[in-house]
């Protein structure tokens, strides 16, 4: 009993400290989460490119460091889709209507991404600084040609 309303209390807090709104119908925080959690993974694919990109163009010393920024790439790649529910396609989003008009062929550019995240690591794990470099840069052009088309830009 004094467990249950600790747990409801903390949860309250928790929901009060991150600004989150308390009230609202479950189905608008539902859409309002999966964004916000996309954006998120998007994000993190974005830091782990940059990390990459110091190391690999730029020749900063974290190489020890690589394969855990690749490995994460792969793994956040392999179901870009999965990310862009049905109901995820209003509010706070940058995704244009083409993901949900056109889903076989961002399916298709999501794969191009995993599929050249999956090289890249291939490369690091080989260690061959030349395919690292050329894998890296068509990794960063496979997310480029999917941002031109489903997601609006600036
Ligand atoms: C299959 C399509 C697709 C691929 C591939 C893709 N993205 Fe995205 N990305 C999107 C869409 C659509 C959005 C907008 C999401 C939203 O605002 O709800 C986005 C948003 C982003 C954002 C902004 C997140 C924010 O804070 O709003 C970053 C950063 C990003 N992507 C980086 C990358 C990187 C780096 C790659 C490649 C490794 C990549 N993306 C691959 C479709 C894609």
């Amino acid at each position: 009993m004094m467990q249950m309303s600790r747990n409801v209390f903390v949860g309250t807090a928790a929901v009060l400290a991150l600004g989150l709104p308390a009230t609202g119908s479950a189905f608008d925080l539902g859409a309002e989460a999966t964004i916000d959690y996309r954006q998120g993974v998007m994000r993190a694919i974005g830091g782990n490119m940059a990390s990459t990109a110091a190391i690999v163009v730029d020749g900063a010393d974290y190489r020890d460091n690589l394969e855990m920024h690749a490995r994460y790439l792969v793994d956040a790649t392999r179901d870009i889709p999965a990310l862009f529910p049905e109901d995820s396609d209003f509010g706070e989003t940058d995704a244009l209507a083409a993901v949900w008009e056109e889903p076989e062929k961002f399916a298709e550019r999501a794969r191009d991404t995993h599929e050249a995240a999956v090289a890249l690591h291939a490369a690091v794990e080989v260690g061959d600084d030349a395919e690292m470099g050329q894998r890296f840069r068509a990794l960063g052009q496979s997310c480029r040609s999917c941002h031109d088309d489903f997601r609006q830009s600036d």
